[in-house]
């Protein structure tokens, strides 16, 4: 097989950014998307001369397909986008709302529907989209994180039966200790969550990255699900 390209949606930042670091070290091409044209390209020049940025704004699905024009033959492709939303059905907020189904559910489904003359009609070819364990272990707050992320179970099947031999899957993390939206909280907040796993720890960034190396390149594997959470399901 020729060098391959992976394109990570939400690739500036935490654990899309790892995967894109990872991508690197394997050799890959990477393309990587933000929604700032200038602060993309400059998170891709530091990751290296195989790393292209493209803006992008998956809120806004009808733009995706003029953005991603430039992109050439895709390999892989991570949806791991979000925008950080706290919403209650208490204290509804409709706009927000709006904006993060838009997000998740119709944005993620428009990019790998404009990338589909692009992406290499192959059981080599993998797409890895993120939902998270907020689907079935709410949070306060976590209203539309827990609704779109039960979503993106339904997309992975739905996509992994159209698509084949093309592989969908998709990681559902648990609160991820060491990314910077959770590692950025006051002392204290994260201790209640370790206390519910097992082993008294959160899975970190690494975790994930490997789970979507697996998922993007065992030819066994579609239409799976998987969590990465350190067990906190089993307690
Ligand atoms: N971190 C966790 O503990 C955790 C737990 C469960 C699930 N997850 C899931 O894992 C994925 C990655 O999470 P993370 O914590 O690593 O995220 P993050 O650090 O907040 O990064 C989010 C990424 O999404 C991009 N983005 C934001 N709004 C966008 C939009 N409208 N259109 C396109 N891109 C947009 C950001 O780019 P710019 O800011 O440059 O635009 C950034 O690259 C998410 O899907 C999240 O739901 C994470």
């Amino acid at each position: 097989m020729g060098e391959r390209t992976v394109v990570v949606v939400g690739g500036t930042s935490g654990i899309g950014l790892e995967i894109a670091r990872d991508c690197v070290a394997r050799g890959e091409r990477v393309v990587i998307t933000g929604r700032d044209a200038a602060r993309t390209t400059e998170i891709a020049v530091g990751l290296g001369p195989s790393v292209q940025g493209v803006a992008l704004d998956i809120s806004e699905p009808s733009t995706i397909r003029a953005q991603l024009a430039g992109v050439g033959e895709v390999h892989g492709l991570v949806l791991a986008a979000i925008e950080r939303d706290a919403n209650s059905i208490r204290d509804y907020d409709i706009e927000r709302a709006i904006r993060l189904v838009t997000l998740k559910l119709v944005g993620y489904a428009e990019t790998v529907h404009t990338l589909l003359d692009r992406l290499e009609p192959s059981v080599a070819t993998g797409i890895v989209l993120f939902g998270g364990r907020a689907k079935d272990l709410p949070y306060p707050g976590s209203t539309t994180v827990s609704s779109i992320n039960g979503g993106v179970t339904g997309m992975v099947n739905t996509l992994a039966l159209e698509l084949a031999p093309i592989r969908v899957n998709a990681i559902h993390p648990g609160i991820v200790g060491d990314s910077p939206f959770w590692a950025s909280k006051p002392e204290g907040v994260l201790k209640a969550y370790e206390d519910h796993t097992p082993g008294g720890a959160l899975a970190t960034m690494a975790d994930v990255v490997d789970a979507t190396q697996f998922l993007l390149r065992n030819q066994g594997v579609s239409a799976v699900n998987l969590c990465v959470d350190r067990g906190t399901a089993v307690i």
